[in-house]
C-alpha cells in the first residue's frame, strides 16, 4: 500500500489466488446470479467479476457510480465469456435515494440473487458529507451496505440456503472503534481521515457479525473479509502527510491494536489474491459453521478482532443507530 510497508520485515506466506479457490469450489457458482459493487478496471471488484465469470454464472450484476468505470470489465467478460449475462447497475453509495432507486426500480425484475459482494469503498478521503448528511466513509463503506442488505434480502432469501452476503472490510478494523457518541466527528471539526476509515471498517465487521447471527438458521452465509494490501484506486487519498502518520503508528515493524496487541500488516497481494478471500466467503463449505466471521487470507481470523468489535452489545447499538440514520427499520 505504502512505502512504510516495504520497510517491514515479515514472514512471507503463500497467498491463494482466486483461480485456486474457484478450482476447488467454483462449480457451485454455475448458473447463479451474483451482484458485485465497486467494479472498475483498477478495483479488486473488477478482478473479482472477471474471475467469477470463468465459473459460468447465469448473470453478473456489476455496479459502479458511473457506467464508464465498469464498462472495461463488462467488455472483457463479453469477449471472453459471451454466454455469461452481464448487467450494469448504477449505484451511488453516498445517496440513499440512489440506492432505493437502483434496487426498487432498476432491479425490480430480478427476483433471486444468490451472492452479493459489497466491495465498493473509499479510504481516508478528506472530510465530506453525503447528500443525506452522513460522514462519507461511514456511509459509503458501511451504511449504504446496511440499506442495500435490507433491500436485497428478499431476493437473497429467494435464492435459499448457501446464498451469501460478503462485506469487504479491512485490517483497519484492528485500529478503530465506533465513535457512538459522535459518529460524524462533530460535523468534521474532530475528523481524522484514517480514524474515520477505521471506524467504517469496524462497522462493516460488526454488521457482518450481527447479520451472520440473524441469518444462520436460514443457511445464508455472511462474512466480512480483509482482502489484504492490494494496489488499486483506493490509495488515491494516501498523500505524504497520511503516509507519515501511518508510518508513525509503527514501532519496530509492529502496530498496536485497540487492545494493545502488536500486529504486522500483510505482504502486498495481487488483485486476484485480494479477491480470493471474497470467493472463500461466498462458497468455501469448510467455514460454514462460522457464520458472521471475519476472514483473512482465505481463513477465519476472528482471533484478530479486539474487544470493542466482539462485544455483542455494540453490534446491537450499531444496528439500532443504522436504522435511525436511514430512517427505516430492518428486522431480520
Ligand atoms: N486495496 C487494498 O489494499 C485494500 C485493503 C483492505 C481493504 N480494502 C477494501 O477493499 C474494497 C475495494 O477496494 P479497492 O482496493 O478495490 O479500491 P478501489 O480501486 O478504489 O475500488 C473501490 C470502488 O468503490 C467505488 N466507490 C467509491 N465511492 C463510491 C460511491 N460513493 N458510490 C459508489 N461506488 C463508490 C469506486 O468507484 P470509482 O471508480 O467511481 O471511484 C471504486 O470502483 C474497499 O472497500 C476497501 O476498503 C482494500
Amino acid at each position: 500500500m505504502t512505502d512504510y510497508q516495504l520497510q517491514i520485515p515479515r514472514t512471507e506466506v503463500i497467498l491463494k489466488k482466486s483461480e485456486d479457490i474457484l478450482e476447488q469450489y467454483g462449480k457451485s457458482l454455475f448458473g447463479k446470479t451474483i451482484l458485485v459493487t465497486g467494479v472498475s478496471n483498477e478495483s479488486i471488484a473488477g478482478e473479482l467479476a472477471l474471475r467469477l465469470a470463468t465459473a459460468d454464472p447465469k448473470l453478473l450484476i456489476l455496479t459502479a457510480r458511473a457506467e464508464s468505470r465498469a464498462s472495461p470489465i463488462i467488455a472483457k467478460i463479453k469477449e471472453t465469456k459471451p454466454d455469461v449475462a452481464v448487467r450494469f447497475l448504477n449505484l451511488e453509495l453516498s445517496d440513499l435515494s440512489s440506492i432505493h432507486k437502483a434496487i426498487d426500480t432498476d432491479l425490480a425484475d430480478i427476483t433471486k440473487i444468490d451472492h452479493v459482494v459489497f466491495t465498493a469503498g473509499v479510504m481516508a478521503c478528506p472530510y465530506s458529507i453525503t447528500k443525506d448528511g452522513f460522514e462519507m466513509q461511514f456511509c459509503v463503506n458501511y451504511l449504504a451496505n446496511f440499506l442495500l442488505t435490507k433491500l436485497l434480502l428478499p431476493k437473497i432469501q429467494s435464492a435459499g440456503p448457501s446464498s451469501s452476503i460478503i462485506v469487504v472490510a479491512s485490517s483497519a478494523v484492528r485500529q478503530g472503534i465506533i465513535n457512538f457518541d459522535d459518529i460524524g466527528y462533530s460535523n468534521g471539526s474532530t475528523y481524522d481521515s484514517f480514524t474515520a476509515y477505521c471506524q467504517s471498517n469496524v462497522a462493516r465487521v460488526m454488521f457482518a457479525k450481527s447479520l451472520g447471527e440473524k441469518l444462520k438458521d436460514q443457511g445464508i452465509r455472511v462474512y466480512s473479509i480483509d482482502p489484504g494490501s492490494v494496489t488499486t484506486g483506493l490509495q488515491q487519498h494516501m498523500d505524504e502527510d497520511l503516509q507519515k502518520k501511518v508510518a508513525s503508528m509503527f514501532k519496530d515493524g509492529f502496530i498496536t491494536d485497540v487492545d494493545g496487541r502488536p500486529w504486522q500488516p500483510q505482504q502486498r497481494s495481487t488483485r486476484s489474491e485480494g479477491a480470493s478471500t471474497m470467493i472463500t466467503g461466498m462458497i468455501d463449505p469448510t467455514i460454514s459453521g462460522h457464520n458472521g466471521a471475519y476472514l483473512k487470507q482465505n481463513a477465519l481470523a476472528d482471533d484478530e478482532l479486539h474487544r470493542h468489535v466482539l462485544k455483542e452489545e455494540n453490534w446491537t447499538r450499531l444496528w439500532e443507530l443504522s436504522e435511525e440514520l436511514i430512517q427505516e427499520s430492518f428486522s431480520v
